[in-house]
C-alpha cells in the first residue's frame, strides 16, 4: 500500500507533456489530484483518463498561472474539495527560441510570469498552510538547460529564468527544511512533448530526447525518500544531449506561426 494513498497534490501544466506524466504517476501512488492548465477541453480529458484508470479523486481546475487570481482559486477550490495540500508541483512552463535581438518585447513577460512568478505565487499561496502543519513537499520542474554555461544560444531568456528559478528552489530548501517542508528542483534534459516540437533543431535527431519516464521516477523518488531526507535537486541529462553542436545550428530563425 503507498504511503501517500490519500495525500492530495496540486500539480500545474498537468493537461498533456511532462505534467501529465507525472499526474499518471502520481495517481498510480494513489495520490489525489487537482490539476491545472489553461485549455479546459485537454486538461478534462486527461483528468477523466487519470480518474478512470487509478480510481482516485481529481478535480480539473482551468487556470493560467500567469494571473494571480487564477492562482488563489486554484488554491481555494483544492482546499474546498479536499481540505489540505499535501504537495505542489510546478511544471506549468512555455519555451521560447529566438536570436535575442529578435525576440519580442512582451514575449519576456509571457515567459517571466509563467515560468517563474507562476511557480513562487502559487508557492507562497500554499506554503503557510504547510509551515502550520509542519509538512509539506514542493517539486519544482525546472530545466537541464540551467547547467550549461553559457546558456544554450536562443533561450537566454527562457534558461536564465529557470537559473532563477534554480537559485530561488534551493534557497527556499534552506527556509523551510526547519518547518518540515522538503523542497525539491527536477532539473530535466531535453524530452520529447509537444514544446520541444514546436523547437527547431532539436528534434533533428529524435534518438537524442529523453521520454517523460525517467522524470516520473524522480518524482516518485522525491516523494517517497525516508521523512528525514530531502532530494535538493535531481538532474537527469539525456546521454548525448541535443544542446550540444551541431545537432542547433548556431544561426536559427523562430518557427512560423
Ligand atoms: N520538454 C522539455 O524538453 C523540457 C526540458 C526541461 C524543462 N522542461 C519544463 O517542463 C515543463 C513542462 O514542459 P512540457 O515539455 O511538458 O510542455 P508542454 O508539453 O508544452 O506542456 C505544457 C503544459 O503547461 C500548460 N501551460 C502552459 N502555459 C500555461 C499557463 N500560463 N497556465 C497554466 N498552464 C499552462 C499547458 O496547457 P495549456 O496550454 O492548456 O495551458 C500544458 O499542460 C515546463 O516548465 C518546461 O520548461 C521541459
Amino acid at each position: 500500500m503507498s504511503k501517500l494513498k490519500g495525500k492530495v497534490a496540486i500539480i500545474t501544466g498537468a493537461s498533456r507533456g511532462i505534467g501529465k506524466a507525472i499526474a499518471l504517476t502520481c495517481a498510480r501512488l494513489k495520490i489525489n489530484l487537482s490539476l491545472a492548465a489553461r485549455q479546459e477541453g485537454p486538461l478534462k480529458e486527461a483528468a477523466e483518463e487519470i480518474k478512470k484508470k487509478y480510481k482516485i479523486k481529481v478535480l480539473a481546475v482551468p487556470c493560467d498561472v500567469r494571473r494571480l487570481e487564477d492562482l488563489e482559486n486554484l488554491v481555494n477550490l483544492t482546499r474546498h474539495k479536499f481540505g489540505a495540500i499535501d504537495i505542489l508541483i510546478n511544471n506549468a512552463g512555455v519555451s521560447s527560441q529566438y536570436p535575442f535581438e529578435k525576440q519580442p518585447l512582451e514575449d519576456f513577460e509571457r515567459l517571466a510570469q509563467t515560468n517563474y512568478l507562476g511557480y513562487v505565487r502559487l508557492i507562497r499561496l500554499v506554503i503557510n498552510e504547510m509551515i502550520e502543519r509542519k509538512s509539506g513537499s514542493i517539486i519544482n520542474i525546472v530545466s537541464g538547460s540551467t547547467l550549461c554555461d553559457p546558456l544554450p544560444r536562443n533561450f537566454l531568456v527562457y534558461s536564465s529564468l529557470k537559473v532563477g528559478l534554480r537559485a530561488f528552489s534551493k534557497g527556499l530548501f534552506w527556509e523551510m527544511r526547519d518547518h518540515g517542508i522538503k523542497i525539491t528542483s527536477i532539473l530535466p534534459g531535453v524530452t520529447a512533448t509537444d514544446l520541444t516540437g514546436k523547437l527547431q533543431g532539436v528534434t533533428l535527431d529524435t534518438s537524442r530526447l529523453m521520454t517523460t519516464e525517467a522524470i516520473e521516477k524522480a518524482v516518485e523518488f522525491a516523494l517517497t525518500v525516508p521523512a528525514n531526507v530531502c532530494p535538493l535537486e535531481i538532474a537527469i541529462i539525456n546521454q548525448k544531449t541535443p544542446w550540444i553542436s551541431p545537432v542547433i545550428p548556431f544561426i536559427q530563425k523562430h518557427p512560423e506561426k
